[in-house]
């Protein structure tokens, strides 16, 4: 079940003033939901103790602007990545911004390629990533295993494949979280609509401006919120041997540590987490 996509809508602010206007909603996005150095190596260090290696190519799935893919070919030398995406003008906008001024080196070892992720397109992988739950796309169990098996297809015999999910009970509940950001902009996830039925959840991304202007629906997701069992158990059908639900390592506080993540058997629930799930090939 899908609704009416909703396009991006600039609405101007006090006296005419219009900062929403002149702002470039990708780079907004990137500034308040992504952190692809940190994302890089993070993916990074989860294969590495798994694998006793260094992983060198990577997929990312639903690339975007493919700003993850950037930040893993600048980690390292001879690191390579491919980004795949359906949406052409988004690759565009992030070959022009995120690949192309870093130099024709981190251009040469990194490919954009326009496709669905359930075809399985590329070459294979050391480490595939699909995040910033972007498979919620995908309504049906059916489509998801499609996309799993494509996904364990295109990695190497010892190839990883990591996910991010979120969950707690705000997210089965209509809800509106801001948060400032430093670059003097609002971040507004506006989570319209949840369904107990069909975990079928209607979100949007609004950027708010000092001058009251604002962007309405910069982004706007129609998704299915998969649950940890639902995914773990996809993964294992589509024949990924081990399944590992992540959770963030806290200190002697109980406080995060933002960056660390190790598999955990059961924890304690929360209002909203999100965490990695790492399958292994
Ligand atoms: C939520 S954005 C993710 C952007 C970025 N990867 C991130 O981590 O924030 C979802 C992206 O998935 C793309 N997309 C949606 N369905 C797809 C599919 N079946 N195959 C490939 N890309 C798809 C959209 O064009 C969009 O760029």
């Amino acid at each position: 079940m899908t609704s009416k996509a909703s396009s991006p809508r600039v609405l101007p602010g006090r006296r005419g003033s219009n900062r929403a206007a002149k702002a470039d909603r990708h780079e907004l996005y990137e500034l308040s939901v992504q952190a692809p150095e940190s994302d890089a190596a993070t993916l990074a260090r989860l294969f590495k103790r798994l694998r006793k290696r260094d992983a060198m190519s990577m997929r990312e799935d639903f690339c975007g602007t493919a700003a993850l893919s950037s930040a893993w070919v600048r980690s390292k030398e001879g690191r390579t990545a491919v980004g795949i995406d359906l949406d052409q003008p988004t690759m565009d906008w992030g070959l022009a911004h995120r690949i192309e001024p870093h130099g024709p080196d981190v251009a040469r070892r990194l490919e954009l390629i326009r496709a669905n992720v359930l075809d399985g397109a590329g070459p294979k992988v050391d480490l595939a990533a699909g995040l910033n739950f972007s498979y919620c796309i995908l309504h049906e169990r059916r489509d998801l295993l499609a996309y799993f098996k494509a996904a364990r297809r295109k990695l190497v015999d010892d190839g990883v494949f990591m996910l991010d999910v979120f969950g707690g009970w705000e997210s089965m509940q209509p809800q509106t979280n801001v948060r400032k950001v430093p670059d003097g902009f609002t971040y507004r996830w506006e989570q319209r609509s949840f369904d107990p039925l069909t975990h079928h959840i209607v979100c949007s991304i609004c950027f708010d401006f000092r001058d009251g202007s604002s962007i309405e629906d910069a982004f706007h997701y129609d998704w299915r919120l998969w649950t940890s069992p639902e995914l773990r158990d996809v993964l294992l059908e589509a024949g990924f041997s081990e399944v590992h639900l992540m959770w963030e390592r806290t200190n002697a506080k109980g406080e995060g540590t933002g960056a660390f993540y190790e598999p955990k058997k059961d924890v304690e629930n929360q209002d909203s987490w999100w965490t990695y799930i790492v399958a292994e090939r």
